[in-house]
């Protein structure tokens, strides 16, 4: 599936900007700064494909990225930046979570956690909606390269014990560095499943 060509199909400031839903769809949500559009450079393997920054805040719509007309990967502004103006905030806040609840072709909400940080009270909030709502989600730890390898799988397990008891949660916990590589074939593996054919 990632062979071929990852394209940029749109962005999404508002409900009427949003594709329409003939294709699956999967999407990356977390806070600010943890690694979303990265991520799906690295996917890609295309460095500015989506636009990442260190700089919290930066992507501020809903971005979709159309993988050889087979599925689509929804770039989402991040949670927990209180810099941007609250208006916007709040409006792409709102709009990101209109999708993720009510969005029937999206197969899956990958929420990324930074390995160095493990859940923060954000991310509790997150997956408690997602659970209500029943939003199937799968955590991708992020930039795993900042980390020693003992330090990765205390990580894991504490990850890993803190999802057990969520409904909604996949159970396997895929961890990424985007730097590096790391992780990347595992996460396209994942995603090509989700795929028809
Ligand atoms: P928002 O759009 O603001 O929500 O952020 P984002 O989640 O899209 O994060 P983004 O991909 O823009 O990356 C944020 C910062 O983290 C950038 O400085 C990236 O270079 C850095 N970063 C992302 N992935 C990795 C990684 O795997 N390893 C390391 N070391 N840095 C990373
Ligand atoms: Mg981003």
């Amino acid at each position: 599936l990632f062979s071929r060509p990852v394209t940029f199909l749109r962005g999404a400031v508002k409900l009427d900007d949003l594709p329409p839903t003939d294709l699956p769809e999967v999407a990356f949500a977390g806070r600010s700064n943890v690694g979303k559009s990265s991520l799906i450079n690295a996917l890609a393997r295309q460095k500015q494909l989506a636009r990442a920054s260190g700089e919290p805040g930066r992507t501020r719509e809903l971005n979709f990225f159309d993988l050889d007309g087979k599925i689509r990967l929804v770039d989402l502004p991040g949670y927990g930046f209180a810099k941007a103006p609250k208006k916007e905030a709040e409006r792409w806040t709102r709009l990101t979570q209109n999708f993720l609840k009510g969005r029937p072709n999206l197969k899956r909400v990958y929420l990324l956690i930074d390995s160095r940080h493990g859940f923060k009270a954000n991310d509790d909030a997150v997956m408690k909606e997602f659970d209500v709502a029943a939003v199937s989600y799968q955590i991708v730890l992020t930039k795993t390269d900042k980390l020693k390898p003992a330090e990765i799988e205390k990580c894991l397990a504490g990850v890993a014990a803190k999802i057990s008891r969520r409904p909604a949660a996949f159970p396997d916990i895929i961890a990424t560095s985007s730097a590096k590589g790391d992780g990347i074939a595992e996460l396209r593996g994942a995603i090509a499943v989700l795929t028809p054919e």
